[in-house]
């Protein structure tokens, strides 16, 4: 298969996780024999900062002749320390996300195995925890109207969905319920918000067609007590825009590290793949980003074109990685002299030849005989 990517490292961390991304493709891209061609764009702050625009119309033209968006991350403190700036590094993420369509984000929470005591939660709280979260991407409070009073004292912005933003998220989310244990679960606030109501009249009316699927509705304040409290109650969960993305930070708790998280981010026509961590500028150039979400985020973007062994390898790979220890500070505490860029080799190395990885990567890498 041949495919372009259009690569968006973006700020902060993201050029350091999004290149382990892209090396980890290259390597699927050879054992497997397809062409992958990345080609880069500016977006966020490196792009305010180059061209005074945080999504540059080039940006947007390279991801609408690509077939597929791999993004990195956005934010820099400088912004966010100055609440009156107008141009801000996040408006290059939420505009690439409206210009191409971007309004299914399929956020997976997985607790690993490996990782159960690296959560600050109970292991047998957490142990087996599978959630799929549906969060809806391009409409309500991020996008809606936004005003500030002339005197700077009063301000609003405002929450609005229609029907059919509503329809198309939750059809994807019943049919991934009816390839998962058949229950979706619809998180809102329609005990306050009109919006809300509105999705769970919708909701209630499409699932006439999912009879196969068990539906549930509660209320996000509640839903973020439940999610860490009893995850394994969850199978498909399905919110809007900004409940999606406090509850899918909250549920990186459940799996031990923020920098574990991948996401897709799907459209009628185009399709990005971005790991749900921002640009967590302290860490810039350290190397001790952790690249998996964003590896996983490429796994998702192997899935999107049904190159199955592909994802499954990577996903071997990175199960391993975190098997053998083979992490960035974020969760080891086995090792101190793994980088972000070790990760990516390992990885690397294990898509490369699976069976001998683990001696390969431990001698030469780590200066260990073996570590099993
Ligand atoms: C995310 C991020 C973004 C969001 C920010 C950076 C605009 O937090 O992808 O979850 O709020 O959607
Ligand atoms: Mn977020």
């Amino acid at each position: 298969m041949k495919l372009d990517i259009a690569v968006l490292p973006g700020d902060g961390i993201g050029p350091e996780v999004t290149a382990e991304a892209v090396k980890v493709l290259k390597a699927i891209g050879l054992v497997f024999e397809h062409t992958f061609n990345f080609k880069y764009a500016l977006i966020g702050a490196a792009a305010i900062d180059s061209i005074n625009n945080p999504l540059p119309e080039d940006t947007i033209s390279l991801c609408k002749t690509t077939d597929a968006v791999l993004f990195g991350a956005i934010g820099d403190t400088a912004y966010d320390m100055d609440p009156d700036a107008k141009i801000r590094p996040e408006q290059g993420l939420l505009g690439i996300r409206k210009a191409l369509g971007l309004h299914t984000n399929i956020r997976p929470v997985i607790a690993y195995d490996d990782l159960l005591t690296k959560s600050s939660l109970k292991v047998k709280q957490i142990k087996g925890t599978n959630v799929l979260i549906y969060r809806e991407l391009t409409g309500g409070v991020y996008f809606g109207e936004r005003q500030l009073s002339e005197d700077g004292n009063t301000a609003s912005d405002v929450c609005e969905y229609h029907r059919f933003e509503i329809e198309r998220i939750a059809h994807a989310a019943f049919k991934a319920a009816q390839s998962r244990k058949h229950k979706l679960t619809l998180v809102d606030k329609a005990n306050v918000l009109e919006t809300s109501r509105l999705w769970r009249r919708v909701i209630k009316e499409l699932a006439t067609q999912y009879p196969d699927v068990a539906l549930n509705f509660m209320y996000v304040d509640h839903a973020a007590v439940e999610l860490i409290k009893n995850p394994r109650q969850f199978d498909v969960v399905l919110t809007e825009n900004m409940f999606g993305d406090i509850l899918s930070e909250e549920a990186s708790v459940i799996v031990g590290s923020i920098g574990l998280l991948a996401s897709a981010s799907l459209g009628d026509t185009y399709a990005m793949f971005e790991p749900i961590h921002g640009a967590y500028p302290n860490a810039k150039n350290k190397g001790i980003a952790n690249p998996i979400a964003s590896i996983l985020s490429a796994a998702m973007l192997l899935d999107h074109f049904n190159l199955e062994d592909e994802a499954a390898l990577v996903r071997e790979a990175v199960d391993k990685s975190l098997k053998l220890h083979i992490t960035t500070p974020d969760l080891n505490t086995k090792y101190d002299n793994i980088t972000t860029s070790k990760v990516g080799d390992f990885i690397e190395d294990f898509i490369n030849n699976p069976e001998e990885t683990n001696l390969n990567f431990t001698n030469i890498h780590l200066g260990q005989s073996t570590i099993i």
